[in-house]
């Protein structure tokens, strides 16, 4: 499975959401999503879909560009990053993700700043493919957790 990629396209942004809250219900603490993708492209959009698969208000989701970490519930639900104000080669020491991955489900914006693998995330890559059209592609599916992969495998499927 060296490289490994499972793609979709979906057609709007209630398809995002909905794609991202299919993932969330088979998320648990400890895992880890990296999106990447150019502004515009559906991070947040995903983001907010996973918060409301897992339960919380959606409304309160918004980029965190400016302030690198959202908490969603309480107890978290969920944890928002936003890597995209650290720019290329983030050190993301001081955001002790191991604790933040203890409590809940952590996804991360503009992930390829950091390098992550250490936590074995389940990659996505965004593209704008059109107006409405928005590619996301999981990416380097061999080296995340087989349960994650299983989950974004039937998030797929459900499409
Ligand atoms: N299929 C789609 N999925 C997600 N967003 C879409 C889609 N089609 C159009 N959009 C638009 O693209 C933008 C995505 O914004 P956002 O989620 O904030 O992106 P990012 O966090 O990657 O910068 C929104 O304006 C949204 O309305
Ligand atoms: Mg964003």
């Amino acid at each position: 499975m060296n490289g490994a990629a499972l793609a979709v396209t979906t057609d709007g942004v209630p398809g995002t959401e909905a794609l991202a809250a299919r993932l969330a219900a088979g998320l648990r603490p400890g895992d880890l999503i990296a999106l990447d993708g150019q502004l515009g492209a559906g991070k947040t959009a995903f983001v907010r879909g996973l918060a409301a698969g897992l339960g919380v208000d959606a409304r309160v989701v918004r980029s965190p560009t400016f302030v690198l970490h959202h908490v969603y519930g309480a107890p978290p639900r969920l944890h928002h990053l936003d890597l995209y104000r650290l720019g290329p080669g983030a050190g993301i020491g001081l955001l002790d993700l191991d604790g933040l991955l203890e409590s809940a489900p952590v996804a991360v914006e503009w992930a390829g700043y950091a390098d992550l693998r250490p936590w074995r995330p389940l990659r996505l890559l965004l593209d704008i493919a059109g107006d409405q059209l928005r590619r996301i592609e999981a990416r380097d599916l061999e080296q995340a957790p087989a349960r994650l992969v299983a989950a974004w495998r039937v998030a797929v499927a459900g499409t």
